[in-house]
């Protein structure tokens, strides 16, 4: 399947490094066998939005190539677009799926921070405290049941792409303490970022946007990439921040996904 969204190209090629991308002609199956709980990278992906009709082919597809419970929590779907078309998801929200945004912003070179933080320390992970500690910012995020061992499992992914020469994830530091953490990886000659989070009570003081730049220019300086890529949900606060450093919205996307597992016949 040729794919025309880069915010889609650039995640396939990390599933495929993370977990498994198979090619079936009019749809993709993205798997993660080792992070069964991981929804965004257990999913089919089709070459359009959905159309009234596809309510029971997706999910009939979705049962037979990536799998059923205990296995696989919940059904998810993604499209290739440019413009947040969402099809006919009539059957899909009936079915207890929801749909979900996203938008893809890029940009060449990021300009500095307005207010850089002077006083954080930005460093590469690289030992089994610091992908320790890149779990724990990401995971302070929720306290949802499960969500700790989630973001391990993904975490514990990312590392080994990372580690194969793929990219390179950050920790902002106050002393030796780690506020803040992201991954950027080159994709050919693009870079995608991954997860920037700062851990609350260290918000608002230019953290993130000092550390996003940063690593933004390390992997240019590094790697000669042309664009920094990178997506995020349509309606965080951060689309802000990203805006600030020069990102322009180049993509709308949109996807389905279930938050837990229903009869493809109601
Ligand atoms: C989004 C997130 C990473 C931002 O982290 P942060 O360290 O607070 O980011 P910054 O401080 O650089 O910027 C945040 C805001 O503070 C402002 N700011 C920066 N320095 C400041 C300072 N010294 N004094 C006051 N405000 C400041 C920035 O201008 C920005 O404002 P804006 O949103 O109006 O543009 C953080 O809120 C977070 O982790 N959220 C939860 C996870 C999440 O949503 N991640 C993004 C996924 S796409």
């Amino acid at each position: 399947m040729r794919v025309r969204s880069l915010g889609l190209h650039t995640d396939l090629v990390l599933h495929a490094w993370r977990g498994r991308v198979r090619d079936r002609e009019d749809h993709l199956v993205v798997t993660h066998p080792d992070v069964p709980e991981f929804r965004g990278g257990n999913l089919l992906v089709f070459e359009r939005p959905p159309e009234a009709a596809d309510f029971e082919r997706w999910c009939e597809l979705f049962d037979r190539s990536v799998g059923v419970p205990p296995a696989i929590g919940f059904r998810a779907f993604g499209w290739d677009g440019l413009d947040g078309e969402v099809g006919d998801t009539a059957a899909f929200i009936a079915a207890g799926f929801e749909l979900e945004r996203t938008v893809v912003l890029a940009a060449p070179r990021l300009l500095p921070p307005e207010r850089p933080n002077r006083d954080v320390r930005l460093a590469a992970v690289t030992d089994d405290a610091g992908w320790e500690a890149a779990v724990d910012v990401q995971a302070s995020e929720s306290a949802r049941p499960g969500y700790r061992s989630l973001v391990a499992g993904v975490m514990r992914a990312n590392r080994r792409v990372a580690e194969a020469g793929h990219g390179v994830w950050w920790g902002a530091f106050v002393g030796d303490v780690m506020v803040a953490t992201m991954g950027v990886f080159r994709v050919g000659d693009l870079a995608r970022t991954q997860a920037i989070v700062t851990r609350a009570g260290w918000r608002g003081r230019g953290i993130a946007s000092t550390l996003l730049h940063h690593a933004a220019e390390s992997a240019r300086a590094a790697w000669g990439t042309g664009l920094l890529v990178l997506e995020a949900e349509a309606d965080v606060p951060a689309l802000n921040l990203y805006q600030r450093v020069g990102l322009a919205l180049i993509e709308w996307r949109a996807g389905l996904g279930q938050r837990a597992w229903t009869p493809r016949r109601l």
